[in-house]
C-alpha cells in the first residue's frame, strides 16, 4: 500500500506533537504548518524533527492559516490524504483580549482550508479541532453531540463557526470532513498558562522552594480532564472511518480546578486545607501553615464556563476509542514531568 501522507496545522502545539509521533509510527509521511516567529517555537517537535529529517518522513513548510493563499499552495504542493486542523489561538481567556483575531484564525482559517480542499477537487480526508467549549453554558449534563450549543467566549464563538462550516462542507460538497468536539486533555507538553499544567508547574515550584505560593482564578470550574496522546488517537480513528462525523471525546468524569490543585500537592506529600472564602480564599500547608494557594481575580473570565462533562458513548461504539489515563494518572505524570522541569530551569 502507498504510504500516506498527512498534513497537520498547528503542528507545534501539544496536540500537533503527539499527533505527528502517532502518524509517524504508523509510517505516514507528515507535513506540518510552522508559523514564523522571532523567538525558538518547535520546542514539543524538535526531538522528532531531528529524526523525522533521518528518515526523510517529517517535513515542515511555514505558513499561517489567516493566509489563503499560502493554505491553496500548501494543499496544492503536498497533495496530503489527510488533513488535521488543529492551527488555533486556543487560550479562551485571551480570546477576550484579541476577539477579531481568534475568529480570523479559529473560524474563517477552517473556511479556508475546507476551501482549499474543495477547489483543488483533492480526495482528502479533514480532521477539525472541535471543542467542548461549544456547549459553555451547558444545557445538560453530560453532552453528547445531541446537545446544543451555547459559548460563552469569542473563542467558543469562533469554534462554533468552524464546527458549522465543516458540516456545510460535508454537506454541499461531499467533503470527508470531521469534527472531532473533544474535551480539557493536558499533558506535560500542555501551554504553561493552562490551569492544569499552571498547577503542576507551580506545585513543583512550591515544593522546590523556588516560589511561595499559586495564584490562581476561579477553583471551582469543573472540567473533564484526560490525557492529550488518548485524543489525538481518536483524531486518527474519526479520519479512518468510511463516512465522515462528529464526535464527543471525554472521560465521563469531572472535577474541579481545586480538587486538581489537592491531587497534585497530594503526589508531592503536601495536604491543602482550604480557608477564607471568594477572592479572600487561601490554600493552606497542612504540615507548614504557609500559603500555598491565593486566588486573584485578574484570572476570572468575563463569562464563565462552569462545568463540562462528556458523553462519549458514540466513540466508544463507532470508533473503539476509550480513554486509558484516570485522573489521577495524568495529575501524576504531570507533576513528575514539571518536578524535573523546575530542576532543569
Ligand atoms: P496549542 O498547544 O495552543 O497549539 C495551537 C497550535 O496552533 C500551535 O502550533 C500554534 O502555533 C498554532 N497556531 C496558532 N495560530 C496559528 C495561525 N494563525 N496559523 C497557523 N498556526 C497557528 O493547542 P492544543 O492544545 O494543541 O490544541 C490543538 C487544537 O485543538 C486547537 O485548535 C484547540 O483549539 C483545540 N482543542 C484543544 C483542546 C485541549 O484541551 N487541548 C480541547 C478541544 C479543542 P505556535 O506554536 O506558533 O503558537
Ligand atoms: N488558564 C487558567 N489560569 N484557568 C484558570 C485559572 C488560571 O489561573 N484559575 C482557574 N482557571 C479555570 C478557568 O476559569 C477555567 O474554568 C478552567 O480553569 C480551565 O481553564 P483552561 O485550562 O485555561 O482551559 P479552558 O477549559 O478554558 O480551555 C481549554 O479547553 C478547551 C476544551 O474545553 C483550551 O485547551 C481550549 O482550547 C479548549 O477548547
Amino acid at each position: 500500500m502507498a504510504q500516506k501522507k498527512a498534513f497537520i496545522t498547528g503542528v507545534s502545539g501539544q496536540d500537533g506533537s503527539y499527533l505527528t509521533e502517532q502518524l509517524l509510527d504508523k509510517g505516514y509521511e507528515v507535513h506540518g504548518m510552522i508559523r514564523r516567529a522571532s523567538s525558538f517555537n518547535r520546542g514539543r517537535i524538535e526531538h522528532i524533527y531531528r529524526w523525522g529529517k533521518e528518515r526523510n518522513n517529517f517535513f515542515l513548510h511555514y505558513g499561517d492559516v489567516s493566509d489563503s493563499s499560502n493554505l491553496n499552495r500548501l494543499v496544492e504542493k503536498i497533495r496530503p490524504d489527510e488533513i488535521y486542523n488543529l492551527a488555533a489561538q486556543s487560550h479562551v481567556k485571551v480570546s477576550f483580549e484579541v476577539p477579531e483575531y481568534t475568529a480570523e484564525v479559529d473560524a474563517l482559517g477552517t473556511l479556508r482550508l475546507l476551501d482549499a480542499i474543495k477547489e483543488t477537487g483533492l480526495d482528502c480526508k479533514f480532521y477539525q479541532a472541535s471543542t467542548s467549549e461549544l456547549y459553555g453554558k451547558v444545557q445538560e449534563v453530560p453532552q453528547s453531540e445531541k446537545t446544543p450549543f451555547y459559548p460563552r467566549s469569542p473563542y467558543g464563538v469562533a469554534k462554533l463557526y468552524a464546527f458549522w462550516i465543516v458540516k456545510n462542507y460535508r454537506e454541499a460538497y461531499g467533503l470527508h470532513a470531521s469534527n472531532g468536539i473533544l474535551f480539557n486533555h493536558e499533558s506535560p507538553r500542555r501551554g504553561e498558562n493552562f490551569v492544569t499544567r499552571k498547577i503542576t508547574l507551580g506545585v513543583a515550584g512550591v515544593k522546590a522552594g523556588a516560589r511561595e505560593c499559586i495564584k490562581l482564578g476561579n477553583l471551582n470550574a469543573r472540567r473533564d480532564w484526560g490525557y492529550a496522546p488518548d485524543y489525538v488517537n481518536a483524531m486518527w480513528l474519526m479520519l479512518q472511518k468510511e463516512t465522515p462525523d462528529d464526535y464527543v471525546i471525554a472521560t465521563g468524569e469531572m472535577h474541579t480546578v481545586r480538587e486538581f490543585v489537592e491531587a497534585s500537592f497530594r503526589h508531592l506529600d503536601i495536604s491543602v486545607r482550604w480557608e477564607g472564602e471568594g477572592e479572600n480564599e487561601i490554600g493552606v500547608d497542612g504540615n507548614t501553615g504557609n500559603t500555598i494557594v491565593r486566588v486573584d481575580p485578574k484570572y476570572y473570565r468575563p463569562s464563565e464556563v462552569e462545568q463540562l462533562c462528556g458523553d462519549t458513548s458514540k466513540a466508544i461504539n463507532a470508533l473503539g476509542w476509550k480513554p486509558t489515563v484516570t485522573f489521577d494518572q495524568l495529575v501524576e505524570i504531570m507533576v513528575k514531568a514539571d518536578r524535573e522541569t523546575v530542576k532543569s530551569r
